[in-house]
């Protein structure tokens, strides 16, 4: 099968968003509670991709809003693993903004740490892949697509 080395590794994804008016709050700039639901977005896809199972949210922590987004910018999710438990994965995902028709950005607006919960057919927690890799077959299994 053709590989494309390019493409997102399988321990990150990434999604790009475009604020439009229905996303922001009564002063204009992005309302946090769009921006938590991007995130948590890109840390299921971050997820399911290296699990390759269903996967839920079971905690959100650490969230910091570093800077407002006008209507009209860009917003750029990248999240990334960064540990697994048995069942579980932290991701850490964080937003930049950038405004196209201006020289500003891309610059960091928020930065969130998510934990997701594989689930197995019975809807109940099942064991997922390790990150780090524990040997280098993993490695070389988890980095291909
Ligand atoms: C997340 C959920 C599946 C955990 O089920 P559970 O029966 O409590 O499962 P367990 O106690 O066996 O825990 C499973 C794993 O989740 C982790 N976990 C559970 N609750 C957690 C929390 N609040 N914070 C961090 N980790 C948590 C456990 O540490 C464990 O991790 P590990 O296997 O890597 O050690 C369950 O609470 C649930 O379905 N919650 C609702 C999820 C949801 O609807 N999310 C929003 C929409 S996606």
């Amino acid at each position: 099968m053709q590989k494309n080395t390019d493409l997102t590794p399988r321990h990150e994804a990434r999604m790009v968003q475009l604020v439009f008016p229905s996303d922001t709050n009564q002063y204009g700039v992005l309302f946090g509670g769009i921006a938590i639901a991007w995130m948590d977005q890109a840390a299921y896809v971050c997820a399911a991709r290296w699990c390759r199972r269903k996967a839920v949210t079971a905690h959100i922590d650490a969230v910091d809003f570093r800077r407002s987004v006008p209507v009209g910018a860009t917003v750029e999710l990248i999240a990334r693993l960064m540990s697994t438990g048995r069942t579980s994965m932290r991701m850490e995902v964080e937003m930049w903004a950038e405004v196209l028709d201006a020289e500003e950005g891309p610059y960091q607006v928020v930065r969130g740490e998510f934990v997701m919960v594989a689930l197995g057919d019975d809807n109940r927690p099942t064991p997922v892949p390790p990150f780090p890799p524990q040997d280098h077959s993993s490695t070389t299994k988890s980095n291909s697509r």
